[in-house]
């Protein structure tokens, strides 16, 4: 298994993992790395993050399968804009503002995903194509001087890569997408991501600041204990490792399994039944490789405690058997509410009331929570 584009392979965080297993579990250096929690709570510091991360980087709306037909169209709020994104007539997704040119009518009323020929808006019905293109103005002698190909929809930089959708929230300034990426989509296609298929999805009002969710999924210490009556028996304690691809933090947690790793050559370990793989890739997703599915997590900061956590579940194929269908929901609902909503989101939300009392005035980080205290750090290099 080589590198590509000079990033390592994934199987390297296995191997370091094999090695302190080999080593009689070797524990991480210890530390002491603290977070003040005004970062979690202050409305400064939160116009900051928007300014610096969520209202100029590329951000994960979808996966492409969640609309694959032309005339898909979900529509979201989610990043503190109205905004449509769709597949029009020849394949390409595109993300435009859900406000009518003529007098700012909203175009589709509900957020989520319908099924539209055109956009026709309630007002005065002036009609736009899956393109974005402004189609028709009805009575249209009735202005003067107006040409309607300058009433366009206002158009948001997409792409679809990798199977994923990511929109970047800048009218006048194009995404640079493979500058964000920074050589990961080599990993996201080698954990399947172009060729996974959307299955269902949950989204989340968490009155918690969006790092406490990040803090949650980049910390291995807690995973045998918070998750003792769930997923913990899965895990051995600890055993985690993680590392840098761009301002993306790539984490593998030890499955139970990495035991079988003692004799096999790094090209034999498997990665989805060794280890459990999550990308955080910057700043506000989280790509988890289940042994027999994908999750995609996107946190959507509404205002310092107040977060939308939109997770989806994306299966290998898109065909499936009853019986298959019904475990995939199984574990979806064991996953999405008895692991992230009960377990993880409820910590995240009770530490963030915690934060009111003035008990604390940081958060304290040790060796086992290192990437986390890393992802603060990626946080603050961002914002200068
Ligand atoms: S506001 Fe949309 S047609 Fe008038
Ligand atoms: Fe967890």
């Amino acid at each position: 298994m080589g590198a590509a584009q000079g990033i390592a392979h994934p199987v390297v965080l296995m191997e370091r993992l094999r090695a302190r297993l080999l080593d009689g579990a070797r524990p991480p250096e210890p530390c002491a790395r603290r977070v003040p929690v005004s970062h979690y709570t202050c409305a400064d510091r939160y116009a900051q993050e928007r300014a610096a991360l969520f209202d100029r980087l590329p951000q994960i709306v979808a996966h492409g399968s969640q609309i694959p037909e032309a005339g898909d169209v979900l529509a979201h709020d989610w990043m503190g804009l109205p905004l449509l994104t769709m597949r029009d007539r020849e394949g390409r997704v595109g993300t435009f503002m859900n406000v009518c040119r003529h007098r700012g009518m909203r175009l589709v009323q509900n957020e989520g995903c319908h099924q539209l020929k055109s956009l026709i808006c309630p007002y005065h019905t002036w009609t736009y194509g899956l393109d974005g293109q402004l189609r028709n103005i009805p009575r249209l002698e009735s202005f003067v001087d107006v040409d309607p190909a300058d009433f366009n929809l206002v158009a948001l930089p997409t792409e679809e890569r990798h199977g994923i959708i990511w929109v970047q929230p800048t009218v006048d300034q194009p995404m640079d997408l493979d500058a964000h990426l920074a050589g990961i989509g080599v990993d996201l296609d080698l954990f399947g991501f172009g060729d996974h298929r959307f299955f269902t999805q949950s989204i989340k009002r968490v009155p918690c600041n969006w790092k406490l969710i990040q803090d949650a999924f980049l910390d291995g210490y807690h995973v045998v204990r918070l998750h003792k009556n769930t997923v913990a028996p899965y895990f051995p304690d600890a055993l985690a490792d993680s590392d840098r691809v761009g301002r993306h933090i790539r984490s593998c947690v030890a499955r139970n399994e990495i035991e079988e790793t003692r004799d096999l050559a790094p090209a034999e370990f498997d990665l989805r039944r060794h280890g459990t793989y999550s990308y955080t890739m910057f700043p506000n997703s989280v790509l988890v490789m289940h042994p027999d599915y994908n999750s995609i997590m996107t946190l959507f900061p509404q205002a310092p405690e107040d977060t939308i956590f939109v997770h989806s579940m994306l299966v290998p194929r898109a065909q499936l058997c009853d019986e298959e269908r019904a475990h995939y929901e199984r574990s979806f609902k064991l996953i999405d509410r008895g692991v992230f909503e009960a377990e993880d989101l409820h910590v995240c939300v009770q530490a963030q009331r915690g934060f009111a009392s003035g008990a604390n005035d940081t958060l304290l980080f040790g060796g086992l929570e290192e990437a986390a205290a890393d992802f603060h750090d990626l946080v603050a290099q961002a914002l200068g």
